[in-house]
């Protein structure tokens, strides 16, 4: 089997190019983010392998079927950016990696909190100017604040598990809440209403595009920590500028960003940004963006290369696969 790779960055290289001959794929890299015009570059191969901020809509699915790739490989959790129903219409087959590394993004959220809340990535740059003085960078205990969970799976669990470390007391709501774990779930209102920190861990579906609105923010204690690690459109940037315009938030912590394809991934250092609402974001003094770098540790890339192969395996074997994602109506 022949995998056109796209948006392929040195560190992609290094897990796949080791892995793939174990399994007698050839694989053909490309820079590229895959968007519209790009889709002939995979022309001769079976599979493309695509990432979250690729376009796969129907236009692309479709010149994608022309040239005969048969399994889009997503070497990622989310799904949010794929039109399964063109992908069922064109026989295009979909596998994702499920979970590669929950607890990468979890140790990466906690991280983002204790930063954020500690300011010490402002500290870090102070003292590399020689700058000594601590006024500015005064922080809360976290021990006995209450944190609300948004989102209960697999990466929601390993943060409760972190923060209960900390002695955070934890509210959590999911649409689903899980019998088994521990932790007193709530209505999401209650949890907006009596929350010092927030954290978001639930995928982007239509149910939940916008979950941290206008409204949701105004239902939030004065002084809140927000962290959203898992998609950019479950808060409504708008509201969210707005509320911190309104001093609403202590600090906001976003490894995503609603309109991050256009920038996340690359070194737009040397170019004019266009986006004004990241150059709003970025410029706050209680904002940390980073660029969608939640999942990123040795031990992701290489389960992500490990499940990427086997999923390819498995569609080549004919077997049922528990990564392929089904359209559902
Ligand atoms: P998961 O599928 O294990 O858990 C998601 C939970 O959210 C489930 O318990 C589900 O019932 C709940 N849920 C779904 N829709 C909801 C809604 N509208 N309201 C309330 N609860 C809802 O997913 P997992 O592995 O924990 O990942 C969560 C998300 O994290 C992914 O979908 C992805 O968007 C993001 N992510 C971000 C990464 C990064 O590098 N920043 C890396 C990996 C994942």
């Amino acid at each position: 089997m022949k995998i056109a790779f796209y948006d392929t960055k040195d560190y992609d290289r290094i897990y796949f190019e080791k892995l793939a001959p174990q399994y007698g794929f050839e694989l053909k890299f490309f820079e590229t983010r895959f968007i519209p015009g790009t889709e002939t570059l995979a022309t001769g191969c079976d599979a493309v392998c695509l990432f979250v901020n690729d376009i796969i809509n129907r236009e692309t699915i479709e010149k994608l079927a022309d040239i005969g790739i048969k399994v889009i490989l997503m070497r990622c959790a989310g799904y949010d950016n794929i039109d399964l129903k063109a992908c069922k219409d064109f026989g295009i087959s979909v596998f994702r990696v499920p979970s590669y590394s929950p607890t990468a993004v979890a140790e990466y959220a906690a991280a983002l909190l204790l930063t954020l809340n500690r300011k010490i990535h402002k500290a870090y740059v102070r003292t590399k100017e020689f700058n000594f003085k601590i006024s500015g960078l005064m922080g809360i205990t976290l021990r006995g604040k209450t944190i609300g969970i948004i989102g209960t799976g697999k990466i929601g669990k390993v943060m409760i598990d972190i923060v209960k470390g900390l002695g955070m007391n934890i509210l959590a709501y999911d649409l689903f809440p899980d019998p088994n774990l521990d932790v007193n779930y709530v209505s999401l209102d209650e949890l907006l209403k009596k929350s010092d920190v927030i954290s978001l861990h639930v995928p982007l579906s239509p149910d939940s595009k916008y979950i941290i609105n206008k409204n949701s923010i105004s239902k939030m204690k004065d002084g809140v920590i927000l962290i959203n690690t898992s998609r950019g459109a479950l808060i409504d940037t708008e509201a969210l500028i707005a509320g911190l315009k309104a001093n609403k938030f202590r600090g906001v912590a976003l490894d995503v960003y609603e309109e991050e394809d256009e920038y996340f991934f690359e070194d737009r250092s040397l170019d004019i940004i266009k986006d004004e609402d990241l150059i709003k974001l970025v410029t706050y003094p209680n904002v940390i963006v980073t660029s969608h770098q939640a999942f990123f540790t040795e031990e992701s890339l290489q389960a992500i290369a490990e499940t990427t192969c086997e999923n390819l395996k498995c569609f080549e074997e004919g077997g049922t696969c528990e990564n392929e994602i089904a359209y559902t109506e």
